[in-house]
C-alpha cells in the first residue's frame, strides 16, 4: 500500500506539543484505547509506594496521576519540554490536587531534575522524539543520571510491528490511526531513524496529529546499556499485568491486541 496523502515533515519534533494540542490530547486520553495504554503502563511500573518517582515527558500528566492515585505515598515529579502540556497538567492538578510537582525541561539537556536521585524513572513515549542516535543517547543518559544507584527505569517505546503494519490502522475502541513514514513509502519498509506522521481520529471527529522518529526496540535497549544500565529487557504489554477482574475491559483487550508500544525495563547498578 502507498501513502494516500502528502505527508509534511515537521522540523523540530520536541516542540510540536507546544501549541493547543493539549486539549485534543486530553480528549484522546479519554478513549478506551489510549486510557488502556496509560493504565497498562501504570500497572507495568508497579509498586512505587513511598518512593521518589520522576516521569520524563509527562505531557498533561496521565501517568503521573495514575501512579499517584495507585500509590498515594509516592512522591511524583513530572517533567516535560512543553509548557502548553504542563499548563494542562497543572490545571488538572489545581482542580483535583494530588500533590504532583510539574517542571519544564528538555530531556536532552536537563540533567538532574529537582535534585535527581530518584528510586524510579519512567517515560511513556519519549525516545521517539530523538532525531538521531546522539539525541537518543542523551535521553538515555538523563534517565541514568536521575536515578539513585540500584534505581529502576520503566519506559514505553514505540513498537516495531505497530509502526510497520499499515497506513490506516483499523478502529481500536473508537479510535482510527493513520500512520506512515513522511517519505511516502510503504510503512512496512520504515527505516530506522525515519520520521513518521501519525493522525489519530477521535470518535467526535477531532484529529490529533504528531510526528516521531522510528527507533527499533532493540536500538532503544542497546542505548540504555551503552550509558551503563543493566538487566535491560523488552516486555510486550499483556493482560497478565492487571488483576484478573480487570482483564475484560474492552479498552485493555483492544490495546493488548494491537499495542503501539512495548515496555522496556532496566536498572542502574548499585
Ligand atoms: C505523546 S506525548 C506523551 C505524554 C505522556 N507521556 C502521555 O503518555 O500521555 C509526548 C510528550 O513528550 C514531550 N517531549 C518530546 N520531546 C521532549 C524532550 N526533548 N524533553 C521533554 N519532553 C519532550 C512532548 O512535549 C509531549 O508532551
Amino acid at each position: 500500500m502507498k501513502a494516500q496523502e502528502v505527508l509534511k515533515t515537521h522540523s523540530d519534533l520536541k516542540y510540536q506539543y507546544n501549541n493547543d494540542i493539549a486539549n485534543v490530547f486530553e480528549e484522546y486520553l479519554k478513549t478506551d484505547y489510549r486510557r488502556a495504554a496509560k493504565d497498562l503502563f501504570v500497572a507495568a511500573v508497579g509498586d512505587v509506594a513511598g518512593q521518589r518517582v520522576l516521569e520524563l515527558s509527562c505531557g498533561t500528566g496521565p501517568i503521573a496521576r495514575g501512579l499517584k492515585q495507585a500509590y498515594p505515598s509516592a512522591s511524583i515529579v513530572g517533567s516535560d519540554i512543553s509548557s502548553g502540556m504542563l499548563a494542562k497538567a497543572k490545571e488538572i492538578e489545581a482542580a483535583e490536587p494530588l500533590g504532583i510537582q510539574y517542571l519544564v525541561g528538555d530531556v536532552m539537556t536537563q540533567g538532574a531534575v529537582g535534585g535527581g536521585n530518584y528510586d524510579v524513572v519512567v517515560a511513556h513515549c519519549l525516545f521517539c522524539y530523538a532525531k538521531d542516535k546522539t539525541e537518543l543517547r542523551n535521553m538515555a543518559q538523563t534517565c541514568y543520571d536521575n536515578l539513585r544507584s540500584g534505581g529502576r527505569l520503566v519506559l514505553a517505546v514505540n513498537n516495531d510491528v505497530w509502526t510497520r503494519t499499515s497506513i490506516m490502522q483499523p478502529y481500536r475502541a473508537g479510535v482510527s490511526i493513520f500512520q506512515a513514514p513522511i517519505s511516502g513509502h510503504d510503512p512496512v519498509d520504515t527505516q530506522e531513524g525515519e520520521q513518521c506522521k501519525v493522525n489519530v481520529k477521535l470518535p467526535d471527529g477531532q484529529t490529533e496529529t504528531s510526528w516521531h522518529y522510528h527507533w527499533e526496540e532493540q536500538t532503544c535497549l542497546q542505548m540504555l546499556e551503552s550509558v551503563g544500565f543493566f538487566q535491560a529487557k523488552l516486555e510486550p504489554f499483556s493482560l497478565e499485568i492487571v488483576p484478573p477482574s480487570q482483564r475484560f475491559d474492552p479498552g485493555y483487550t483492544s490495546f493488548v491486541d494491537f499495542p503501539f508500544s512495548t515496555i522496556l525495563r532496566a536498572r542502574k547498578p548499585e
